[in-house]
């Protein structure tokens, strides 16, 4: 919804969340709170305004501004309203003659040491300290401004997001406070006394050198122009804001897109945001540049071969074209020789009109989505045990969590609001236990420390937690009221004689998991027995040869100690990008109606058909592997590939190229010229999220609307591309907006059946199940039964992945993201956040650098079965010996040429986190990386002799 630029309303201080009710009169108007309330706050719910400075309603109350000053009947003096609570009966007074002066001297003051630049600040009109000394009608400095000041001192421009002016700082402290309370990294401090006070970056450093990580919330705190965003700077105060929601990962932040004419110049995080309470990280707060960026393409292009140049044609010709191919691949080679990929970065209604397209214009079950390279194995494995291939809670749940397992994931980098949640949750004393080969940041961090750290080896998850599930049912520390209640008893009494053999004891697991048993003994208690145990979870559990299976050991373990179905406990995939849950959700596996129906359910493919006026086939399609296989093979000749970068994303690098190289039609939807588009025939250009309207569906079922803030710069939004396809191709769609589309998934999905933009706008996001058993929708899953009626215990038999370290290949290599960059790059490298990650790098344990005569900064050349590649190398000691670990944001690293096609048992997810390799000293690129820059130039050649033409 389009708003003109208001600031967020702020009540000053933090909501009280207590059960009892106090009545208190302000300026004559009785208002009830809950106990605790401040005054300041009380005053804002009966709609009061009390001027304020270091106050603010995401931070607890610091009092020491002294401008909310109040009278208060029976008190004595001027308490301040931001730090006295509320008591029944109270009697206060906000504005009197006296009070006026008081607070007048008070910004007097805070005046007198400001530089009187209002006029040409850039935050003029959108300032605190601006309006606050308007409020108090301050006319006047009477100390002059010659006396001792801070008016020069120099400007930390050292974040490419934000600017820090401390001539213009009130040491107020929010900045600091937030970076405490709300993001949890502690980077900041104010250093020296009284006059001498100032905010220091780390120990006097600038904020890049300090342990910033540029989250934004002490920009968003300042009440003043000291931190304040470049882009504010270069453009001045936004007009108006739309809310919708970010683009990056599953957290699902909420932002109001702040926009002056159709540029945004701010993205602000939304307090009323559910998923993110007004916090948000570097990607999302700063990294849109990308939708702007000079390298996006916005008109539609057709080669007949990928060595040829671009030739720019019109939508209509490009559309027609697309059909054209595509149907003639069909005539040639068969039905089955055509096939799409969605992607999790789309939006709902694009990805359900995607699946639409290929199973009723297609007429195949040829589709599949990113998500089968990440979360499928979630998919799989919860919907066994549970009965629904989502997670179970709100991000909030966490905050009544006892004990916390991070198994696999690593929030504070890849989830960072999450991170900062959970941080806030253990800094109130819950314990933690991280299951990772790597020290991520959670094991040690400040005020956070992991009470359990296993390490476990990459390849043995299931070994793992079947020691954990083996010491909570050998030492008598499960859930017996809850199981016999909640799950099937049969299949837990096989599961238990499973479990209990000693062949599961952590003694006898140690040799594969790499962790000494008195650490599982323990970590096992822990979660047993310190009251609501929540587990998160994520790709370091899921991209396994038994990604499924260790999903299921996670599950069992869950239902074992009764932590399911309320808050604070259950079990929590952290998706990766921002709709893996959404484009599971919009039936975009080839098995799967929108929904997890099965296609071989007569009754639901009646439902569809029905709707879509088609027959529909019963057999389920290609997953992604087998359609690359068949493309090498040359059963499978064209491809629709919407905002997926497979040749970089997926593993083989070099099958998925041989793959792509051997279509005859390569379709690709895309922002950039991503590398698969270098292999593409068809260019349709696509938008970013500023440009479309939908919806996002987050880690915890939440979903979003997603809000077009500017123009497409295509002149298409997304989802009307893949309709017009549709429609050249013989199907006929007929949709004017995408709440049409999100009413036909309502229709057909009884999960969705009470969703609707209507709703959405009067919710802000909805939660699925949301429907007529459920209209407001479901925050906790499972609450009194499970989805599937019963808990199911699947055996989970530890099979050692084939991927093992041997004498050619010593070390395991796994691979994970960083904070500042998104899954390929394609958006973050675009942006100002290449300032902390211009290149991936290679960590490797100091001891396996020494054997190697490796040292810091050196070339490496890291080999595997399939490929190798050349990184720069880090010794650290945050991986232990015989690991190494990359990341793979950036094209020319070619992190996934090594990484191979074994893959998950259930769901073909591929084995990402476990590649032996051998690392050794070289002096230059591979002959990949060579060859794929040369291929790249080239490509980048073709494209500007199109658009030069
Ligand atoms: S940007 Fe975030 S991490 Fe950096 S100082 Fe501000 S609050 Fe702290
Ligand atoms: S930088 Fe801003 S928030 Fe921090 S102390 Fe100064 S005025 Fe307050
Ligand atoms: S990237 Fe994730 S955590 Fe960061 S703002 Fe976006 S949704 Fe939130
Ligand atoms: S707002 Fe209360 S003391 Fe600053």
């Amino acid at each position: 919804m389009l708003q003109f630029y208001e600031p967020e309303k702020d009540y000053g201080t933090p909501a009280s969340v207590a059960t009892e009710q106090v009545t208190v009169t302000v300026d004559g108007v009785q208002v009830t709170v809950p106990a605790g309330t401040s005054v300041m706050r009380a005053a804002a719910e009966a709609g009061i305004k009390v001027p304020k400075l270091c106050a603010t309603d995401n931070l607890e109350a610091f009092g020491s501004c002294r401008v909310c000053l109040v009278e208060i009947e029976g008190m004595k003096g001027y308490p301040a309203s931001c730090t006295t609570p509320v008591s029944t009966g109270m009697q206060v007074r906000t504005q009197s003659e006296h009070l006026g002066k008081l607070r007048r001297n008070v910004m007097e003051l805070y005046i007198s040491d400001h530089p009187l630049d209002c006029l040409t600040c850039p935050t003029n009109g959108d300032c605190e300290l601006q309006d606050t000394a308007g409020e108090l009608g301050l006319r006047e400095v009477r100390y002059g401004f010659d006396g001792a000041n801070h008016l020069v001192q120099e400007k930390d421009t050292s974040n490419p997001y934000f600017t820090f002016d401390p001539s213009k700082c009130i040491v107020c402290s929010r900045c600091v406070r937030a970076c405490d309370e709300v993001q949890g990294t502690f980077a900041l401090t104010i250093q020296g006394r009284g006059f001498a006070s100032s905010v220091s970056a780390g120990q006097a450093q600038s904020f890049m050198d300090s342990d910033c990580v540029s989250c934004g919330a002490c920009v968003k705190a300042c009440p003043t122009a000291t931190l304040v965003e470049n882009s504010i700077i270069d453009a001045g105060v936004p007009e108006h804001s739309v809310v919708t929601t970010c683009a990056y990962c599953g957290v699902g932040c909420a932002f109001r897109a702040e926009v002056k004419g159709s540029t945004v110049v701010r993205m602000t995080p939304h307090k009323e945001g559910k998923a993110n309470e007004g916090h948000a990280c570097v990607k999302g707060r700063f990294a849109f540049g990308y939708a702007t960026h000079k390298d996006r393409i916005t008109q539609p292009m057709i080669r007949e071969h990928i060595d040829q140049p671009w030739q720019v044609v019109s939508w209509e010709e490009a559309i027609t074209h697309t059909a054209q191919r595509l149907r003639a691949i069909q005539e040639k080679h068969g039905r089955n020789s055509i096939g799409a990929i969605s992607s999790s970065r789309c939006t709902n209604e694009e990805v359900y009109l995607v699946q639409k397209l290929v199973r009723s214009g297609f007429g195949n079950n040829n589709i599949d989505t990113c998500a089968r390279v990440c979360h499928s194995p979630t998919g799989y494995g919860l919907k066994t045990t549970l009965g629904e291939s989502a997670g179970t809670q709100t991000f909030a749940s966490v905050a009544s969590a006892d004990v916390v397992v991070v198994m696999g994931s690593n929030p504070t980098e890849a989830h960072p609001v999450f991170g900062s949640r959970l941080k806030k949750r253990l800094r109130e004393g819950a314990k933690l236990i991280v299951i990772d080969p790597r020290g991520i940041e959670l094991v040690e961090t400040p005020h956070v420390s992991a009470d359990y750290h296993l390490a476990v080896n990459p390849g043995a998850n299931v070994a793992i937690l079947n020691a954990l599930a083996h010491v909570v049912v050998s030492e008598g520390l499960h859930d017996e009221a809850f199981i016999r209640e909640r799950c099937e008893v049969d299949g837990f009494d096989n599961w238990m004689s499973f479990i209990s053999d000693p062949r599961h004891s952590p003694e006898n697991c140690e040799a594969d998991t790499g962790v000494p048993a008195a650490l599982v003994r323990g970590a096992a208690r822990l979660y047993a027995t310190a009251g609501n145990g929540a587990i998160y979870y994520g790709l370091g559990v899921t991209e396994h040869s038994q990604g499924s299976t260790a999903v299921m050991g996670i599950a069992n373990l869950a239902m074992l100690t009764g932590n399911l179905g309320r808050e604070g406990v259950g079990v929590n995939p952290m998706r990766g990008q921002n709709n893996v849950q959404g484009s599971c959700d919009m039936g975009s596996f080839p098995h799967e109606l929108p929904g997890y129906r099965h296609l071989s359910d007569a009754a639901t493919r009646e439902l569809f058909e029905r709707e879509w006026n088609v027959q529909l086939d019963p057999e389920p399609g290609m997953r992604i592997p087998n359609m690359f296989d068949a493309a090498v093979d040359g059963n499978f000749k064209g491809l629709y590939c919407q905002g997926e970068d497979v040749a970089q994303s997926d593993p083989n690098t070099q099958h998925i190229e041989a793959a792509l190289q051997a279509l005859e039609c390569l379709v690709v939807q895309d922002i950039f010229l991503n590398e698969t588009a270098k292999f593409a025939h068809v260019f349709l250009p696509g938008c970013s999220f500023l440009e479309k309207n939908g919806t996002f569906t987050n880690a915890e079922r939440r979903i979003s609307p997603v809000r077009k803030v500017m123009p497409s710069l295509s002149g298409k939004e997304d989802w009307e591309v893949t309709m017009d396809l549709a429609n050249a191709m013989g199907c006929p769609m007929n949709y004017q907006h995408p709440s049409q589309i999100m009413d036909e998934i309502a229709r057909l999905t009884p999960t969705f059946h009470g969703v609707s933009y209507a709703r959405l706008d009067a919710h802000g996001s909805l939660q699925w199940p949301c429907n007529e058993q459920a209209p407001e929708g479901t925050p906790t899953m499972h609450v009194d039964e499970f989805v599937r009626g019963k808990g199911y215990f699947a055996l989970t038999e530890y099979l050692a992945t084939q991927e093992r370290a041997n004498r050619r290949f010593p070390l395991l290599l796994t691979t994970g993201r960083i904070l500042s960059q998104y899954n390929v790059g394609a958006q973050t490298r675009r942006t100002g956040n290449s300032a902390w990650h211009a290149e991936d790098i290679l960590d490797i344990h100091p001891h396996d650098a020494e054997e190697r005569g490796i040292a810091e900064g050196d070339w490496v050349g890291i080999a595997s079965r399939v490929g190798n590649t050349v990184l720069h190398a880090r010794l650290t000691e945050r991986v232990k010996p015989g690991v190494v670990y990359t990341t793979f944001h950036h094209p020319v690293s070619g992190a996934n040429v090594i990484t191979t096609d074994n893959s998950d048992w259930a769901t073909n997810c591929p084995e990402y986190k476990v590649t032996a390799v051998e690392v050794t000293k070289v002096t230059e690129p591979s002959a990949w990386q060579a060859r794929q820059k040369q291929f790249g130039r080239r490509q980048h050649q073709l494209l500007e002799e199109a658009t030069r033409s």
